[in-house]
């Protein structure tokens, strides 16, 4: 027997440093503040280009489901006017004082700042506040880091939240730092810690740099492997919360991940599924986006989204219930624009986008039938209820009549000198057979989709003229059916 004293099972664990920053139980839930702040000058702009700004309202909203994502308990909101950014601390010195007031009184631990913030701000009002304050690049990685559910997701969330920490020698509050042990950032760390943790944070970026090359070498491997299964990929995009992952799970009939959560998806999930017609594509579901996505992440999830660049069919899901359900497709459209997605491009990619208006069991009966009707006009546009099914039937034609042309075998004849051609065909094709011949040209026999045609045809146009030609001039054969 131990002399040491039996503690009951439920007994708290003595609080550890990190603990007692979080002020008590650090199981349960941190008391955080909302906090928007309304830049004047951002509102002048938005009126000049006539951009249409969200609603302070609806900023809170959203800031607090971001928030609830990491199950922050959030006591309070607030939207501040700030007519004049101050370099020290965003707003005014005296809202600074008021608002610390009401922190004090309501016991909050973290305050979230609807916004960028400066290293410096973020320590400044870190001391001004006694406690922690998160921006929104630190709450968005927060909930990256959260819900990265593969190793490249994981290290790519690192990796931008170490770039992002490098420049702030305040502890940041993160998940991820507890989960690492910390890199002591805590209590005003003397000039040697702070040396100390600048050089292990480089060390690590430096490691993860080279993690992430090699599990990106690997998933080449797969993505090659699996385009050689000759399905389409149908890829599901959308703002967050607009029932991306319900969808897939009513699609796919699989029991994946939805819940009412914020980014409920990070990395793309994919499965199979069979069409009524018969017919095979692979659907994946990908990382919703949000409003403001700062440019640095962006680039971080690219990864993740790329699968979206991929597929042959964009299925961007719609909310068409939430208020703001325009400005979020516009937004959805800008971030798939930054990632050369646009309707013209896709066109000439064969590239179709499929707009999914979702939700339709929440609308009152009059817009509902304005929605249904209205996409009678719209060749790909349809009216679902991921919940109720309603709808989904003509989904699921929509996307078979899509695909229904499978492919075309064609001859090819490359000179072995193209040789970023020739990767692209092993890549992107079924490959029926490949002579290497003597006079240094290469005899290709390849089953291509039309979508892999038409980004064949831009990308190598001096190749692709035989071959076109040579399509052309075959009379359609038709298989009969067996
Ligand atoms: P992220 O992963 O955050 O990008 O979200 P998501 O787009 O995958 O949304 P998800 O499928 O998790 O759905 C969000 C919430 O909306 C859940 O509570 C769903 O039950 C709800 N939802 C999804 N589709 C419908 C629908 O057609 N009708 C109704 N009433 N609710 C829906």
């Amino acid at each position: 027997m131990s002399d040491m004293p039996d503690f009951p099972d439920d007994t708290p664990e003595p609080a550890s440093r990190e603990d007692k920053l979080f002020r008590g139980n650090p199981k349960a839930p941190t008391r955080a503040f909302v906090m928007v702040p309304w830049l004047k000058s951002a509102e002048q702009a938005a009126r000049k280009t006539g951009r249409i700004l969200r609603s302070p309202a609806a900023r809170i909203d959203e800031a607090v489901g971001l928030a609830a994502a990491i199950d922050l308990n959030v006591v309070g909101t607030a939207a501040v006017i700030v007519a004049h950014p101050r370099p020290a601390t965003l707003i005014g010195e005296g809202k600074v004082e008021e608002l610390k007031q009401q922190f004090h009184e309501l016991e909050v631990e973290l305050v979230v700042v609807d916004g960028p913030l400066g290293p410096g701000q973020q320590r400044n009002l870190e001391k001004a506040w006694g406690c922690k304050v998160l921006d929104r690049t630190g709450l968005i990685l927060e909930i990256f880091g959260e819900r990265a559910q593969t190793r490249e997701g994981s290290l790519q969330v690192e990796l931008a939240h170490l770039n992002y920490q490098k420049t702030r020698l305040v502890r940041s509050w993160t998940h991820l730092e507890r989960q690492r042990g910390g890199f002591g950032f805590l209590g005003g760390p003397g000039e040697t810690q702070i040396e100390a943790d600048r050089r292990m944070i480089q060390e690590r970026i430096v490691k993860i740099a080279r993690q992430l090359e090699t599990v990106k070498r690997t998933r080449e491997l797969h993505r090659k492997t699996r385009r050689d299964v000759p399905y389409p990929i149908v890829a599901l995009v959308g703002y967050t919360n607009a029932g991306k992952s319900t969808l897939f799970n009513r699609l796919t009939q699989a029991d994946v991940f939805a819940q009412d959560l914020l980014f409920a998806t990070l990395d793309p999930t994919m499965r199979a599924v069979t069409l009524p017609s018969g017919r095979k594509i692979i659907l994946s579901d990908t990382v919703g986006f949000i409003s403001d996505l700062p440019t640095h992440l962006v680039a971080a999830f690219r990864a993740t989204l790329e699968e979206v660049l991929e597929a042959e069919i964009i299925i961007h899901v719609r909310d068409v219930a939430h208020e703001e359900s325009d400005i979020q497709k516009a937004d959805v459209i800008r971030v798939l624009a930054s990632l050369g997605i646009t309707p013209e491009e896709s066109a000439a990619a064969g590239q179709h986008v499929i707009e999914v208006l979702n939700k339709i069991d929440l609308l009152g009966e009059e817009a509902r039938a304005a929605a249904i009707n209205g996409t009678e006009r719209e060749p790909d546009v349809v009216a679902i209820s991921a919940v109720s099914g309603q709808g989904i039937d003509g989904l699921f034609t929509l996307i078979d009549s899509l695909i229904q042309d499978e492919g075309k075998d064609v001859s090819l004849l490359l000179p072995a000198t193209r040789g970023e051609a020739v990767a692209w065909l092993h890549a992107n094709t079924h490959v029926h057979r490949r002579e290497d011949r003597q006079d240094g040209m290469i005899d290709f026999r390849v089953l291509m989709s039309p979508a892999a045609i038409g980004r064949f045809e831009k990308r190598f146009p001096d190749l692709a003229a035989p071959m076109l030609e040579a399509i052309a001039a075959e009379t359609p054969e038709r298989d009969d059916p067996a």
